[in-house]
């Protein structure tokens, strides 16, 4: 493994410039089954070291837990990365188990507050609204962040989960540096309206899943018996029963495409998506999530394979074959708004 260092692009017209490979760090401590403290802080230690600035984050991920894991970390390395987080995602004080979406302005001005004290942080590098709440007009909430760039509470804005007309509403208000939704070889609803609203902008796009949470991987077939109980992907309509085994099934090109360059399939999903920056003439950062220094040498070193057109040609027909939507409610995505 060697130990040279991704390439870089920048977020937005005007954002930061970061590896073109990002961190996703909910697995940490969230949503993905156990983890290991020790080994989670070595992968974010390596993930510097290769050249990966953009770190992702949100409130939601273990109810403020992984903001503050990743506190020390962000504190050690200040000034050589760019940090990310959400707001929206509440949880109701009658029942600590369930999420309700906000995006009023008294709710992010709270937010950020309790972000920026668990980060540790005088700002936010880069600050997203997590999911879209329908009642509240798009223009109030982005007014609301962009009073929190002007008070220097955070630097950049992001959406995630928004509609190519609620991102086009959004950038009316306040230059948006980052549109982050799911985009992967089992995922490409985005490339219908949002991707091109996000070229049209000048919005750099931040795939988040790209490895199919794991699945494009071969690292779990099934989430029913692969998966403990709490695990989240056991919620995920594609990864659980007769749907599982069907997409199974759609791996084998995959798995050829790897053996044909010496790499993995998570490798060559993920080249896949790092590839749609030229087919889609736009700028991107997906940000792979792994709690392991030698998965994220293995995710870095995809940013170097590229796919021919044939192997492209091969690997086009397997979102439209997929068993099961991505989310059981698919309401709060910009596929179930659009
Ligand atoms: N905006 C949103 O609504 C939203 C939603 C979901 C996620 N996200 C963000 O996006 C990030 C990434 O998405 P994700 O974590 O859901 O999915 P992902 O990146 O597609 O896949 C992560 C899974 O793949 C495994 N993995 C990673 N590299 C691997 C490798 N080289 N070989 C085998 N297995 C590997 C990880 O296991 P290990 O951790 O054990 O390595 C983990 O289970 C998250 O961390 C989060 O920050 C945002």
């Amino acid at each position: 493994m060697t130990d040279s260092r991704i390439p870089t692009t920048r977020l937005g017209d005007d954002g930061p410039e970061v590896g073109v490979q990002g961190l996703g760090c909910m697995g940490m401590s969230f949503g993905y089954g156990p983890s290991d403290a020790d080994q989670s802080r070595a992968t974010l230690e390596r993930a510097l070291e290769l050249g990966v600035t953009l770190y992702d984050t949100a409130d939601a991920y273990g109810a403020g837990e992984n903001e503050r894991f990743l506190a020390p970390f962000v504190r050690a390395h200040r000034d050589e990365l760019v940090i990310a987080t959400k707001f929206a995602l509440s949880i109701p004080p009658d029942d600590p188990t369930r999420r309700v979406i906000r995006n009023d302005a008294p709710y992010v001005r709270d937010a950020v507050e309790a972000s920026l004290k668990r980060l540790d942080v005088d700002v936010i590098d880069l600050y997203y609204m997590h999911r879209r709440d329908v009642n509240v007009p798009i223009e109030e909430t982005v007014g609301v962040m962009a009073e929190l760039v002007r008070e220097g509470k955070v630097k950049h804005l992001g959406l995630s989960e928004v509609t190519a007309d609620e991102l086009r509403a959004a950038q009316a208000v306040h230059p948006i540096a980052a549109l982050q939704s799911e985009w992967s070889l089992f995922s490409r609803d985005i490339e219908r309206q949002v991707v091109p609203a996000a070229r049209e902008l000048g919005v750099t796009v931040v795939p988040y899943s790209p490895l199919g949470r794991g699945f494009l991987t071969g690292s779990f077939a099934n989430a029913d018996t692969d998966l403990t109980a709490d695990d989240f992907r056991r919620r995920q309509p594609r990864f659980t029963g007769a749907n599982a085994e069907a997409n199974a099934a759609l791996l084998a090109p995959l798995r050829s495409v790897a053996d044909a360059h010496g790499a993995t399939p998570g490798q060559i999903a993920l080249a896949w998506v790092h590839q749609r920056a030229r087919v889609h003439d736009l700028p991107l950062v997906p940000i792979p999530g792994t709690r392991k220094p030698g998965r994220v040498e293995e995710n870095t070193a995809a940013t170097a394979i590229v796919l021919t057109d044939e192997e492209l040609a091969l690997l086009e027909p397997i979102a439209g074959r997929v068993a099961g939507d991505r989310y059981a409610d698919m309401s709060f995505t910009s596929a179930g708004r659009e």
